[in-house]
């Protein structure tokens, strides 16, 4: 299928198909770990790499393959893999490009174990990182050295939706021969094409939006073949953190509802963020598609809507942040996000609760701090779901 001139909802539903001799309508789930040669000959062309082809679902996997192709497709890539986690997508890209002595620049406002592999294992391997606020396009500048080979952000941030600046990082990051990869865990493809805007890679935790509903984990990097194939791609099958067949095939059914979905959501998101800042028991509302938001001009211009997240401080600290979450009743209470059912978490003693306090504050992560990932309940129910919690503040 010439996919160049669809949109991207039937690249959603379409790309990456490829039909085996029974002619399935629906994506085929191959449930194999090794596949079959026809000859001794085959088999050391196939293991050569002279021929290609499948030889064992570490390396490739057809399932795996048509959610490559797909991601691909929506992310507008030359090149995707696919990986058991969002944190091995993120490992594996450290591993397949760098090398120890070099150096990595990142966002404060990044997901906790990505703060943690960063600071707290990759020394471990004499790979070192700098911390800056990821709004301070300067800051950026002024991290980089010699050594520095990766810039690395979310945008919009976990958890409080700071949106950074994709083409002016792209242009340091160029500027310095280093590679911007981008987290777009929060806004997925369907709202936001980090390469479009120049960044070298985009990582996924498909976990998130990609699945959407909450059934397994997985993640993947998209880019330049250059990149995917010869760099990352080689760690991935030699240290073997692959997406298994059976959660690939969960993915591409979730990216068929993707643009659906994550339109609805942020409906709902807007909805709500902009009854939050009514409410006088909360103190500040963190949501890029607010006129009030720092960057919503930016996340405007990146962003085709504000996403599914919002982050609201409430008057009080822990103990008031704390009663709104035990007042809920419909929204559940767990870390995960990207999901049809609204989840509400504490950051600071849940997601980002193995940082130090230091490192906490600096990211501006308070104890009043509570974090919605809004799903596709009405909203009028969620509404009425917080305020139980907040009316008792
Ligand atoms: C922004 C972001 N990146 C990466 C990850 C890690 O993904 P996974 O849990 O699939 O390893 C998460 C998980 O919550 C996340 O929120």
């Amino acid at each position: 299928m010439n996919t160049d001139r669809l949109h991207l909802d039937t690249l959603a539903v379409r790309a990456g198909i490829e039909r085996s001799q029974f002619n399935e309508h629906s994506e085929a789930l191959y449930l194999t770990s090794s596949f079959v040669f026809a000859s001794a000959a085959q088999a050391a062309a196939r293991f050569s790499g002279a021929e290609p082809g499948n030889v064992y679902s570490r390396f490739s996997n057809p399932t795996v393959t048509a959610f490559q192709t797909r991601l691909a497709a929506l992310e507008c890539a030359e090149s995707c893999i696919a990986t058991s986690s969002g944190m091995s997508a993120i490992l594996a890209t450290v591993m397949g490009l760098m090398k120890g002595g070099e150096h990595i620049v990142a966002s404060h406002s990044i997901f906790g174990a990505t703060v943690q592999l960063f600071s707290g294992i990759l020394p471990k391997f004499g790979i070192s990182t700098t911390f800056v606020a990821g709004t301070d396009v300067p800051g950026w500048g002024r991290a980089i050295t010699p050594a520095t080979r990766i810039l690395f952000l979310e945008t919009p941030s976990n958890p409080l939706t700071e949106v950074a600046d994709i083409a002016a990082l792209a242009g340091v990051a160029k500027r310095a021969g280093a590679l911007l990869v981008v987290d777009n865990c929060f806004c997925s493809p369907a709202l936001q094409r980090p390469l479009e805007f120049g960044a070298d890679l985009v990582v996924h935790s498909a976990t998130k939006y990609l699945d959407g509903q909450g059934r397994v984990i997985g993640g993947a990097v998209a880019g330049r073949s250059e990149l995917v194939m010869d760099g990352i791609f080689q760690f991935l099958r030699t240290a073997g953190p692959t997406l298994s067949p059976f959660n690939a095939w969960i993915l591409l059914k979730g990216l068929e509802t993707l643009d659906i979905r994550m339109r609805a959501q942020s409906e709902r998101a807007l909805r709500l963020a902009q009854w939050l800042e009514t409410r006088p028991e909360v103190a500040r509302v963190h949501y890029p598609g607010l006129a009030t938001h720092p960057q919503h001009a930016l996340a405007m211009r990146q962003q085709s809507s504000g996403g599914a997240i919002v982050s609201f401080e409430v008057k009080g600290g822990r103990e008031a942040a704390w009663r709104v979450v035990d007042s809920t009743q419909v929204i559940s209470i767990t870390a995960n996000l990207g999901d049809t059912k609204t989840t509400i978490t504490h950051p600071a003693s849940t997601t980002h609760g193995r940082i130090s306090p230091e490192a906490r504050a600096a990211a501006g992560i308070g104890e009043g701090l509570l974090r919605l990932a809004v799903g596709l309940e009405h909203p009028d129910d969620l509404i009425a779901d917080l305020a139980r919690g907040l009316n008792a503040a």
